[in-house]
């Protein structure tokens, strides 16, 4: 059985002075049913770790593909590690479109994660122009080959699929659109790993707020989210966590 997550990117978005929301979240939300993961900026993982007081889990947005060495500004997975993170999201579309990263730097950063003990959540998601030319489960299914390490098993890897389109826009695929999606993908990763890939996790990401959560979650092979705007403010993100 997989237990639901539900996942926070907090994107360049908080400063210190936001931390009271991540303690009114675990005050409103003591005992949540799911898994809750929240990922600041990096400047905020040792302190947001300090805030939740372990009662939920801290993660970064990127990481590098190195432990170490001379690449200004970037940070290893090992040091989000050493600030309390136990999660990092690899492949966003932010990220790939804004630093051009593909696949194969996807996985490499991936397994620089899993060697660092972290748990990857794993984006992929089309464009809107190759959901119009139907290309859809080709991207994806491009993407989990391309982005998703070998070593991957459902305590290492989380996947979360982001259609471009939906990411902060206000709109959603068609619960059959993200069930189409999300079985194709359960069905991809079974097919390469066997029962590891049945136990991966999958999150649907793009526009996720308190209005629509119940409805995605109840989706097929739908076991959490990946939430930007809403998972700014601890009601809307209690909204969500309570919804699944
Ligand atoms: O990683 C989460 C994300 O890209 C979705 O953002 O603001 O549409 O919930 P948003």
């Amino acid at each position: 059985m997989r237990k639901k997550l539900a996942a926070g990117n907090w994107k360049m978005n908080g400063l210190k002075s936001n931390l009271g929301e991540v303690k009114s979240l675990v005050e409103a939300h003591p005992s949540p049913a799911c898994d809750v993961l929240l990922c600041p900026p990096a400047t905020l993982i040792g302190a947001m770790a300090e805030a939740a007081g372990g009662k939920l889990a801290v993660g970064g947005q990127d990481c590098h593909m190195n432990e170490s060495g001379a690449h200004t500004g970037d940070i290893s997975a090992q040091m989000i590690a050493d600030a309390g993170g136990s999660h990092v999201i690899v492949g966003h579309s932010e990220r790939r479109a804004d630093h051009h990263e593909s696949d194969l730097i996807v996985r490499a950063k991936a397994e620089a994660a899993i060697a660092a003990g972290l748990i990857a959540v794993i984006c992929v998601g089309e464009t809107e122009a190759q959901r119009d030319g139907e290309q859809t489960l080709d991207v994806i299914g491009e993407q989990l080959a391309g982005s998703v390490p070998d070593g991957a098993t459902a305590a290492n890897c989380v996947i979360a699929y982001e259609p471009v389109w939906a990411i902060g826009t206000g709109r959603t695929p068609t619960l059959d659109q993200i069930a189409e999606v999300h079985d194709f993908m359960r069905n991809t990763l079974i097919a390469r790993f066997a029962d590891a890939g049945n136990g991966m996790r999958l999150l649907y990401g793009g526009s996720v707020k308190p209005g629509n959560a119940e409805e995605i979650f109840a989706t097929s092979n739908v076991d959490g989210a990946l939430v930007g705007g809403a998972s700014l403010k601890a009601s809307d993100f209690g909204a969500i966590i309570a919804a699944l």
